[in-house]
């Protein structure tokens, strides 16, 4: 095993082809000791990852936080917790994915896709970056209506969420001041908490229960966390905040890194656009490889409860340890030329990737991405058949997200 900081996840170079030198690191040490920015171990190896890490609560604690900083405690609550409480914040967040919730925002979904291409196709230039235009704003404006947050302020919200996570992966300031930045979000959301409080009072409700989701409030995740229950109780104001952050974190950059992931590596090649467009039919397997080449989150942390051990390394207790999910994604024991962006690997094989992570912590928003990405592409196939690159992408900065912030593209 390495100690030296001589792969550098913070240098320029290593950040800009993330998934490939990650992969590499993770070929030569399956479990790497980084001793840099800040101190960690990495786990690159599929099989500890999937079937240890992810799945054994008792050694890899979450509630410690899943980036390289120690969790602030006034967060460790709502999804920041360990199973069995874990497990009933999981079921009041599934409320929010039942199939007939999804069926409701597949139809939000490609009203947004066809204003979006409206706006891009009313531009007499015809060309502009694809992420500003596209890949960001309809995510986000998506999770805005999901959360019944105001959908004008989509770009505060992204920009708080980037502002948080950018923190805890790659600033070295004490967990106080990201806790500060968190204070920020979580006073605009309890302004949107106490006014559906407000409404409930006035309808002279003082137990609120899911009854009241879709009537006498709105039928969105701050009505769900209102009303539901955990352990026989309803959630604290802290707890909702904690988990509509967990959400807009989770669940914004990661997509919209996935949409201009795939279409960069679609449009790189136009051999695999034509080919796309071609045969539609591709298009999960187009999603999915992008969620396995190019995974919009590169890895995530842990913190071992007990003194373990990994490939017969000993990690000692209390130590932060990073599953590499971009190196494990290439493990060519499982995907043939593992380094290679392919459009016809079967289905099964493909799906083996940890992108949306495993165990009692997998994505809750799997369903959904996997949904929306598909149908952005239908769109995008039938509607901007012609669209093609026009420049270098710009990688979005930082550790551990993967994505870009300029996809310059044309269309006719
Ligand atoms: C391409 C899109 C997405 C990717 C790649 C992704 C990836 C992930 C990963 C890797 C985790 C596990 C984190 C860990 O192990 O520490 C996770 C958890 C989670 N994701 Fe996603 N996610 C995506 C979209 C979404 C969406 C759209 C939502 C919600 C609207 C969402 C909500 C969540 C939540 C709530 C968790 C926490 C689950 C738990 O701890 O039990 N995600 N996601």
């Amino acid at each position: 095993m390495k100690t030296e900081a001589d792969f550098d996840f913070y240098d320029k170079a290593v950040e800009d082809r993330a998934p490939e030198a990650w992969s590499e690191l993770g070929r030569k040490h399956p479990i790497y000791h980084y001793r840099g920015r800040f101190d960690f171990y990495v786990s690159s190896d599929y099989d500890d990852i999937k079937n240890n890490i992810l799945v054994d609560n008792d050694t890899w604690l979450y509630s410690r936080g899943t980036s390289p900083k120690e969790l602030d405690p006034r967060m460790a609550c709502g999804m920041m917790t360990e199973p069995p409480h874990h497990n009933g914040i999981r079921i009041i967040v599934q409320r929010g994915f039942t199939p007939k919730q999804l069926e409701r925002i597949a139809v939000e979904i490609d009203q947004l896709a066809d204003e979006l291409i409206d706006g891009m196709q009313a531009m007499p230039e015809k060309r502009g970056n694809f992420f500003k235009l596209f890949a960001m704003p309809l995510p986000a404006r998506l999770m805005c209506r999901m959360l019944g947050a105001p959908e004008e302020k989509h770009l505060q919200y992204k920009q708080w969420a980037d502002e948080f996570m950018y923190d805890h992966y790659n600033n070295k300031t004490d967990s106080a001041e990201a806790g500060e930045k968190a204070q920020l979000i979580a006073a605009s959301l309890s302004g949107l908490i106490a006014e559906r409080r407000r409404v409930l009072q006035e309808a002279g409700v003082t137990e609120p229960s899911l009854q009241e989701v879709g009537t006498v409030l709105p039928d969105d995740f701050i009505s769900r966390f209102i009303c539901d229950k955990v352990d026989g109780r309803h959630l604290t104001e802290w707890e909702i905040i904690s988990l509509l952050l967990s959400i807009i974190n989770g669940g914004n950059e990661t997509t919209m890194n996935l949409i201009s992931n795939l279409l960069w590596r679609l449009l790189e090649k136009p051999e695999r656009w034509e080919q796309l467009k071609a045969n539609p039919d591709l298009i999960p397997n187009a999603v999915e490889e992008s969620l396995r080449f190019d995974p919009p989150l590169l890895g995530m942390f842990r913190t071992t409860a007990k003194e373990t051990e990994l490939k017969g390394e000993v990690i000692p207790e209390g130590e932060k340890v990073m599953y590499s999910i971009a190196a494990a994604n290439r493990d060519p024991a499982i995907w043939e030329n593992p380094d290679e962006f392919r459009l016809d690997r079967d289905m099964a094989t493909l799906r083996k990737h940890v992108s949306f992570s495993g165990g009692s912590h997998l994505c809750l928003g799997i369903h959904l991405a996997r949904m929306e990405v598909r149908q952005v592409f239908e769109k995008l196939v039938e509607r901007l058949p012609n669209l093609r690159l026009t420049g270098e992408p710009v990688i979005v900065p930082g550790f551990s997200f993967w994505g870009l912030v300029d996809l310059p593209v044309a269309w006719d």
